[in-house]
């Protein structure tokens, strides 16, 4: 068990208690068009705060209100002042929680970039976002069909490409969001260029074909907010960066990945290069192909795969690292996401040296207890090393499509477009992140059960399908803007009835 459970030394001289990190997953817990966290977000990530995490990374927080990704993001406010810091200072003491060996709380910051989309994304409909280039998101697709690309056209609006000014503008942006980190008592930041938001959107050439410095120089962006963050925060503060592999990057290696996957690297050696970076966190995908949350090369989550989704690119830049190593120097951690949801998968990342710490999505939201259960359970490297039993059985999102009539024919169309088939999936998750946030999935310990081993257990509720999750996502009676507008039409309905008595009583 000592190999989950041992302290890492980050260059900025931080330590992360053990290697279990709880990666960035959006909330959809904020306001309808973004804001600072509220009370739900605090008892999530309380939460997660008691299970004996490493370092807990927030859903992404945007630095631009006008570039949202879903529309429930943490916003960065505009100004910063006591009264705006408060609600983040509020979650960093969530996330930090009371117990001694506190994880390490780090807010991720992003930016929409051309995959904010169209309804959603804070603007006006059909007011473009910024991007490096006039690309627009799902323009490259190819074989999707023609209802992807529909859905591709109406979600996602032709981007503006950025001018000078908005670049300069966009520094500041990430500065005021390390900034607001740093004051609410942060232990740091990660950056989002991953997925294929804004910062991925300059380091890609399907969407970056500018003829200025920033294209020739795809790193220039990336390397400008680093230096200017840490000029404004202290020498103490973590940086990290989400990174992707090679877009096409995959189990089966072809000719376009391993040129996609030489870039990457060379834009990892840069960044290791810099000396600034802490952590790197090694992940993949983007909206137009969202491997991220399927095994690459598949459009079926990961059931069978033994291997971590990006494990044999991790592997290769762990090799590239310790080549730049040189005495006293301290090189980035390299955190490894994707597909790590058995204690195996896990004992593998670690025992082939694939990474330094294991980055867990998705499991965290059904197993918020995993790190707790892992250090409970006394085992030995051979159990870990053949333990491929999930640690919470997954949604089969699949199924629950086709079994019901007249889904039984709608969704025969629908499996082509992989961005809906990633929705559903987040939207499955983001349901079960609302009902721990309020607090509506009771753990087993506050029941009376007996058995010790089935203690500190969360009961998950798995009859929710994939279009209730949809549903479910997107209409939340306990939103946090609800409750005020209740409030408002309340106090108008009875204006209204005192107005009608007394006109009858005139009459
Ligand atoms: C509901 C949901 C929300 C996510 N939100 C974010 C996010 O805000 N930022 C981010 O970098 N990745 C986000 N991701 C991707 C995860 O961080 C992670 O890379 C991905 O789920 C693969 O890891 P896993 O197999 O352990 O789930 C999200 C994934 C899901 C399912």
């Amino acid at each position: 068990m000592s190999c989950f459970f041992c302290q890492q030394l980050l260059p900025c001289g931080k330590v992360v208690p053990n290697r279990l990190v709880k990666v960035a997953m959006y909330e959809h817990l904020a306001s309808i068009r973004g804001g600072p966290p509220n009370r739900y977000h605090y008892a999530l990530y309380s939460t997660w705060s008691e299970h004996d995490w490493g370092m807990i990374v927030t859903g992404n927080v945007i630095v631009s209100q006008d570039h949202l990704t879903l529309g429930r993001d943490m916003v960065v406010p505009r100004g910063l002042d006591d009264q705006t810091i408060r609600p983040f200072q509020k979650l960093a003491e969530s996330i930090h929680g009371n117990k001694a060996n506190r994880p390490l709380a780090i807010m991720q910051l992003s930016h929409g970039g051309r995959q904010s989309s169209n309804f959603l994304g804070g603007r006006l409909p059909f007011v473009p976002p910024l991007a490096p280039s006039a690309l627009r998101s799902g323009q490259t697709l190819e074989n999707e069909g023609i209802i992807s690309n529909i859905f591709h056209l109406l979600l996602f609006q032709k981007p503006k490409a950025m001018s000078l000014a908005d670049l300069d503008h966009l520094v500041s942006e990430f500065v005021r969001g390390a900034v607001l980190a740093s004051q609410s008592g942060f232990d740091g930041i990660q950056l989002h260029a991953a997925h294929g938001y804004l910062l991925a959107q300059f380091l890609s050439p399907k969407s970056n074909i500018r003829t200025d410095e920033y294209s020739h120089d795809s790193l220039l962006l990336l390397n400008r907010i680093v230096n200017a963050i840490r000029k404004a925060v202290p020498a103490s503060f973590i940086l990290g960066i989400k990174f992707n592999t090679g877009d096409y990057s995959g189990v089966e290696e072809s000719k376009a990945q391993t040129t996609q996957d030489e870039r990457a690297i060379s834009h990892l050696r840069e960044i290791v290069a810099w000396r600034t970076i802490d952590f790197i966190e090694i992940t993949g995908g983007d909206y137009e192909n969202p491997n991220f949350v399927f095994s690459p090369g598949s459009t079926q989550s990961s059931r069978s795969s033994r291997q971590a989704f990006f494990a044999r690119f991790s592997a290769r830049f762990m090799k590239e690292l310790s080549s730049m190593s040189s005495p006293n120097d301290r090189l980035p951690l390299v955190l490894l996401t994707g597909g790590l949801r058995t204690p195996a998968h896990l004992y593998n990342v670690i025992a082939s040296n694939h990474a330094h710490l294991l980055g867990i999505g998705r499991s965290s939201v059904l197993c918020p207890e995993l790190p707790t259960t892992l250090k409970n359970n006394q085992t030995t490297e051979v159990d870990l090393f053949n333990d491929f039993t999930p640690f919470k059985p997954e949604p089969d999102l699949s199924l629950s499509f086709t079994k019901r009539w007249p889904w039984t024919y709608i969704w025969r169309f629908v499996p082509r477009i992989k961005l809906i088939g990633a929705g559903v999936g987040i939207a499955w998750y983001a349901l079960i992140i609302r009902q721990l946030a309020e607090g509506r999935i009771r753990r087993n310990d506050e029941r009376d059960i007996k058995k010790s081993d089935e203690q500190n257990v969360f009961d998950l509720d798995y009859s929710v399908t994939g279009i209730g999750a949809v549903v479910k996502m997107w209409v939340w009676v306990n939103a946090p803007e609800i409750q005020k507008s209740y409030i408002v039409l309340l106090l108008l309905s009875l204006l209204l009835m005192v107005l009608c008595l007394a006109w009858s009583v005139d009459l």
